[in-house]
C-alpha cells in the first residue's frame, strides 16, 4: 500500500488483533449513560487499552467504538472535535474504502448538518484526490475532508481513538521514535 502522508501515516504501533477483538465484544454495549455520544468508551475499563496509553499518553482517556453496517456511505466531512486519530482496524476492513478531498473551493464553508461532531461538505467543493483501504492501525488527519464507503457485506469494526497532538507533532513524534527522520 502506497500511504499519502499528507493525510494519513503508519505510525508503526503493534496492536493484538486477538485482544482487540474480545474489546469490541466486550465494549459493544457498553454505553455510558452519562455520555451523549453513544460511541464513546473509556480507556479505563480496558488494561490492554491502558497499556497502550502508558506509552503514548497523549491519547485520549476515551476512544470510539464504530460499527458501520455493510453498505453505509458516510459523507464528505471533517471531524470536528479531533484534528488527530489514531484508527485501529478490528473487524470487517478489507471492503472498506476512506477518501481524502482536496478543496477546490477556497470561499466554501463546511456546514453543521445532523450532528455537531461533524463538519459536512457538498462534493462540488472538493474533488477527492486519495483512496485506501486501512488493513493496519493507521494516524490521520482528520481535519481534511474525507467519506468512508463501506462495501461488502459485513459490519465494519474499528476503534477510532483522538489524541492530544496535532497531525505534524504526532507524526513527528512516531517517526523520532520508529528511527526514521521526519519529512
Ligand atoms: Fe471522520
Amino acid at each position: 500500500m502506497i500511504i499519502n502522508e499528507k493525510y494519513v501515516f503508519d505510525p508503526q504501533i503493534e496492536i493484538d488483533q486477538a485482544t482487540m477483538e474480545e474489546i469490541v465484544r466486550r465494549q459493544a454495549n457498553n454505553i455510558d449513560p452519562n455520555s451523549p455520544i453513544h460511541h464513546h468508551r473509556w480507556v479505563k475499563d480496558e488494561p490492554y487499552l491502558i497499556s497502550i496509553r502508558e506509552k503514548y499518553p497523549f491519547l485520549s482517556e476515551i476512544y470510539s467504538l464504530y460499527v458501520f453496517p455493510a453498505g453505509l456511505q458516510v459523507e464528505i466531512h471533517t471531524d470536528s472535535k479531533r484534528s488527530t486519530v489514531l484508527n485501529i482496524p478490528v473487524l470487517n476492513l478489507e471492503n472498506t474504502i476512506t477518501t481524502f478531498y482536496k478543496v477546490i473551493d477556497e470561499e466554501y464553508q463546511p456546514f453543521n448538518k445532523q450532528s455537531k461532531i461533524l463538519m459536512e461538505y457538498d462534493s462540488k467543493a472538493v474533488v477527492p484526490d486519495y483512496s485506501y483501504t486501512m488493513l493496519k492501525p493507521l494516524i490521520l488527519n482528520a481535519s481534511i475532508p474525507h467519506s468512508i464507503s463501506v462495501n461488502g457485506n459485513l459490519p465494519r469494526t474499528i476503534i477510532s481513538w483522538g489524541m492530544k497532538k496535532n497531525y505534524q507533532e504526532a507524526m513527528e513524534f512516531f517517526k523520532n521514535q520508529n528511527g526514521l527522520t521526519s519529512s
